[in-house]
This record gives C-alpha cells, sequence and structure tokens, in this order.
C-alpha cells in the first residue's frame, strides 16, 4: 500500500518492507476510545452500525491489553453521563413493511488509557475536572501525558518511531543548531532532537492542544533550550527564526498537506525527517517536498497497528542534490 501510494503520487518506484514491532499480534493497544450506550454498556461499535458490542471479560478485546479489557468489565460510569434511550417508533413502516430508520444517536466517547506502570485510566465526558495524567516510557524518559491526549496507541511505538527518527536524524552535523518538533504533542520526539543538537543548541516543539504543549514544555524541562510553542503550525511557521537544520513532523492522518511542505522546503534545512500514519497522504506531501527540492532518502515502514491495514512511515527527506 505504502509503496503504491508513492508511486502513484510521487512517480517514485520503491520496495517497501513493513517491520514488525515487539509484542506480537495480539493485546498490543494501550488506548482505546469506546462509546457509551443507554444501558451503560461500554465499547466499540458494530460494524457499519451505532450498536455497542460490549466488552468483558467473556468478550475480551484482542487487540487491547487484557488490563483495558478488565478495566471496561468493571467501569462504573455515572449514570448522567448515559446518553438517552433512542426514541421514535418502532412501529414497521406501512409502506415498505421495513421499521423506521431512527435517528443515529451521538454516544458519549468513554477513553481508557494504560500508563507505563500497567495502571489503566478511564475519562469521559463530563469527569469532573481534566483528564488525569498517566506517565508513559520512551526514548529513555517519562512523558507525563493527558489520559485522552495522544500518545501512539501500541506499547512499543513510542520507543520504535524514537530511534527511527534518531536514526533518520543520524549523519547531519546538529550539535548546537536548531531543531523544531512540529505537531509535536507531548515531545517526544522534541526529546530525541533535544539528544541531538544538544545543550547549546535549540529545539522549537509546535503543537495545536493547548494541554499537550503545556505538558511539552514540563516534560522537556531538563533541556533548556526546548521552547514550546501552541498553535496551529500554518500559523506558528511564519513567526520562527527560518534557520533550522532539522525538522521533524509528525501530523494527523490528513497529513501536513502541500503549503506547509512547500513552506519547509523553502527553509533549507538539512534534513527534514516525516512521521506519517495515512500512506496517500504522505505520497502526497513527498510530491510537494521533491518540488521543493528535497528527495526522500530513506523510508522506514512499522506494523504499529498489528492486525489492521494501518502502518506508520518515517521518511528521511535532504535536499535533493546530497539525496
Ligand atoms: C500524530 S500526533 C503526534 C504527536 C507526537 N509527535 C507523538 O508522537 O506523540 C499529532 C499531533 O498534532 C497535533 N495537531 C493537529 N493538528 C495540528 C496543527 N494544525 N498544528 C499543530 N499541531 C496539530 C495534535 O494535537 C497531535 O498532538
Amino acid at each position: 500500500m505504502v509503496a503504491e501510494q508513492l508511486q502513484r503520487l510521487a512517480g517514485i518506484e520503491r520496495t517497501v518492507v513493513v517491520e514488525p514491532l515487539p509484542g506480537g499480534d495480539v493485546g498490543w493497544r494501550s488506548r482505546v476510545r469506546w462509546a457509551l450506550d443507554a444501558q451503560g454498556r461500554v465499547g466499540p461499535r458494530a460494524t457499519r452500525s451505532h450498536r455497542v458490542v460490549p466488552i468483558n471479560a467473556l468478550r475480551p478485546c484482542l487487540i487491547a491489553d487484557p488490563a483495558i479489557t478488565a478495566a471496561t468489565d468493571t467501569l462504573d460510569v455515572p449514570p448522567g453521563v448515559h446518553p438517552a434511550p433512542p426514541t421514535g417508533p418502532r412501529r414497521r413502516r406501512r409502506d415498505s413493511g421495513r421499521p423506521p430508520r431512527r435517528t443515529p444517536v451521538a454516544l458519549p466517547e468513554v477513553v481508557l488509557a494504560q500508563a507505563a506502570d500497567g495502571a489503566v485510566t478511564a475519562t469521559w465526558p463530563g469527569r469532573p475536572g481534566a483528564a488525569p495524567i498517566v506517565t508513559e516510557h520512551a526514548a529513555g524518559r517519562d512523558f507525563a501525558v493527558a489520559a485522552d491526549g495522544f500518545w501512539q496507541p501500541h506499547h512499543a511505538a513510542a520507543d520504535v518511531l524514537a530511534a527511527a527518527v534518531a536514526a533518520a536524524l543520524a549523519g547531519v552535523e546538529l550539535a548546537g543548531r536548531t531543531g523544531w518538533d512540529l505537531y509535536g504533542g507531548v515531545g517526544l520526539f522534541a526529546q530525541v532532537l533535544a539528544e541531538a543538537i544538544g545543550p547549546e543548541g535549540t529545539v522549537i516543539g509546535v503543537e495545536s492542544d493547548e494541554r499537550a504543549a503545556d505538558l511539552a514544555v514540563a516534560n522537556l524541562a531538563d533541556h533548556p533550550g526546548f521552547t514550546g510553542r501552541c498553535g496551529e503550525v500554518e500559523a506558528v511557521l511564519p513567526t520562527l527564526d527560518p534557520a533550522v537544520a532539522a525538522i521533524v513532523l509528525d501530523p494527523p492522518r490528513s497529513g501536513a498537506g502541500p503549503r506547509v511542505c512547500a513552506s519547509l522546503a523553502g527553509l533549507g534545512p538539512d534534513v527534514i525527517v516525516y512521521v506519517a500514519c495515512d500512506p496517500a497522504a504522505l505520497a502526497r506531501d513527498t510530491a510537494a517536498l521533491a518540488a521543493g527540492g528535497y528527495g526522500l532518502d530513506s523510508l522506514r515502514a512499522f506494523d504499529t497497528f498489528p492486525q489492521t491495514h494501518h502502518v506508520e512511515c518515517v521518511a528521511r527527506f535532504v535536499p535533493a542534490a546530497a539525496d
């Protein structure tokens, strides 16, 4: 799929090997976002339906860590959070004999997140106060993450991707220079950049979610050269000092987009490392970077979502002359 999108959208022929992550095909997921129905059932929705499939010891979610199934089974969401039962007639339609369609109910979502120590925290809309903070571990350090905030769902993914980003930055002399961690979350790749750049250099993290941006500043407090900026990449970019040596970007599924990629290429960094969860968005943005003079130097793909068709890519771009 990755190779096909690269060929179709960027005109690049490449053999792509998807690398497995440690841990096997089941029990890998440390985060789930499930629906809660009027009867108090918590679980994923059935295929093409609003029906909630309850998760419990008899019917575990096999890709989730068993502790998540156990926590779901015993979850006690206050009754006030449950949606109202669906209303409307259940009579059969006179004309077709089929029951009338019910208006789909927007069900509240329950998020369960498992921290590095194995404990599971649940949050739901209306839970008093901000979502609790959980501690995750990757790239040799702890990260504070909001229980309903972004963190790679696979137990091993944050660590594996951080190592892949570090490898993609290797070979570029970054000591004392500047690196950007765009779409930075709580600072996972800012940590990798800070290690490569050292105490004399500067790392700037850009993240639109206020809580995650604050947590990145707290997580990277031991790196004096780190500055966190809260805002959309598109808005923050023009305000940054354009002298940047390395850019790491890890946008959401829709990708950074051709305009952002053209801006980044225009700054002339030594290396751009793009972490992507959607091969089509990556391929489209690869074409934009190529138009800006950056060639795809290396590409690794990881099976960060076993038993699904999703993969995560780490792509390294360098000025085309050096490609
Ligand atoms: C795929 S996550 C990556 C987070 C982090 N790099 C990590 O690995 O934990 C994408 C992040 O981008 C943020 N985000 C989404 N759109 C954004 C935008 N336009 N500008 C800045 N950040 C954005 C999200 O809040 C989220 O934290």
